[in-house]
């Protein structure tokens, strides 16, 4: 190829170049255009190469095209590489404009569970009786689960609590009873009378549905002391019954059944609907049954070495869930174990 060919070619390809420079439109672009001109495999690369078929004096002269092709490409190169630069700077910064004048957006905060605000209520009811809060094992063995709530081996009561057993002496607790035992074991009787309430998880084998679950709450509650008697236990609950369902609500104890208290009493408030008239509530009774409770067996003070003669103590247990169901018109007890917080962010409120 002649030296004028060459010469030409290098000055159409700085033309180009320049052309596709003022062209582009990124910086990526840019160097997409750096490459094709005058990167290793790039159009200049293949001029020089004719460089050796030229005469020695013809090679200056191509020498100083090429040389010329790279001034003229670097300074278009550089001026548009911070022209386009700074063009993008400011697109980005304009898209990560922040408006510190715009209010916040609030952190969604959960709320705290309804179980969790029923129980801590009857709690507080409790403890501004003089009551004190205990805790016990969830998994607990079957000596304090039954047998030192009166109920042997083979006692038919048994059958009324399907249990979960972990192995022939363990199981998960059916009720909170099993904490009166181990209180009144530890208590010191000679520094004052024994009142307690136990909340806590209890586990039996039922089927879901609507109303039973197999897990569930229950609040215990005990008071032994000399001479306690139903009338202790009757007024107890009617001061409970008034906290937490207001305070026109009147109580009715009915007789039943527990292998742990003698008598053993139903309890049930008049209905906070309809005020005893009977409605769906009450199923047209006037009447909603609460828990159980009665007067300590006993034989369940002596195993737990309570003198039951010098001793006597009311107590009785009831159902979270099914307190905070009454109060709040919940129908299916599914609902607050299913964490929809459609369901949970409607009780807002509660200690924080
Ligand atoms: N433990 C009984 C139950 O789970 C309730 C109860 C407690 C009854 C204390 C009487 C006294 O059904």
């Amino acid at each position: 190829m002649s030296i004028d060919t060459l010469q030409q070619q290098t000055q159409s390809l700085a033309e180009a170049a320049q052309k596709e420079i003022s062209e582009a439109h990124s910086t990526q672009a840019l160097q997409e255009i750096r490459v094709k001109y005058s990167g290793k495999k790039g159009e200049l690369t293949a001029i020089s190469k004719e460089m050796r078929n030229l005469d020695n004096d013809e090679k200056p002269i191509l020498g100083k095209a090429i040389s010329e092709f790279h001034n003229v490409f670097n300074t278009h190169f550089a001026e548009k590489e911070t022209a386009l630069k700074e063009q993008e700077l400011k697109a980005q910064l304009e898209a990560e404009t922040l408006d510190v004048t715009l209010p916040g957006r609030k952190p969604t905060t959960g709320t705290r569970h309804i179980l969790t605000q029923t129980r801590e209520e009857i709690e507080d009811f409790f403890l501004g009786l003089g009551y004190q809060v205990v805790d016990g094992p969830e998994v607990e063995l079957d000596l304090y689960n039954f047998e030192k709530m009166n109920l042997p081996k083979n006692h038919p009561a048994r059958d009324m609590q399907d249990t979960f057993y972990i192995d022939d002496e363990v199981m998960l607790r059916t009720h909170t009873s099993p904490v009166q035992a181990r209180t009144m074991e530890t208590h010191d009787f000679d520094a004052g009378p024994l009142k307690m309430i136990s909340p806590g998880k209890v586990f039996r084998r039922d089927d879901d549905d609507a109303t039973h679950s197999h897990q569930f709450q229950q609040i215990e509650g005990l008071v032994i002391d000399k001479q306690v008697t139903l009338a202790d236990l009757k007024g107890t609950l009617l001061l409970f019954a008034r906290a937490m369902f207001g305070a026109d609500r009147d109580i009715r104890l009915r007789p039943s059944y527990f292998p742990f208290t003698e008598p053993s009493v139903e309890a049930d408030i008049s209905c906070f609907k309809c005020g005893g008239a009977g409605c769906h509530i009450c199923k047209q009774t006037g009447w909603i049954e609460i828990l159980g409770s009665g007067i300590v067996h006993p034989d369940v003070l002596e195993m737990s070495g309570v003198n039951a003669d010098e001793y006597s103590g009311f107590a009785f247990g009831l159902g979270i869930e099914r307190v905070a169901m009454l109060r709040h018109n919940i129908d299916d007890i599914r609902h607050f174990y299913q964490n929809d917080t459609r369901f949970l962010t409607q009780f807002k409120g509660g200690h924080q």
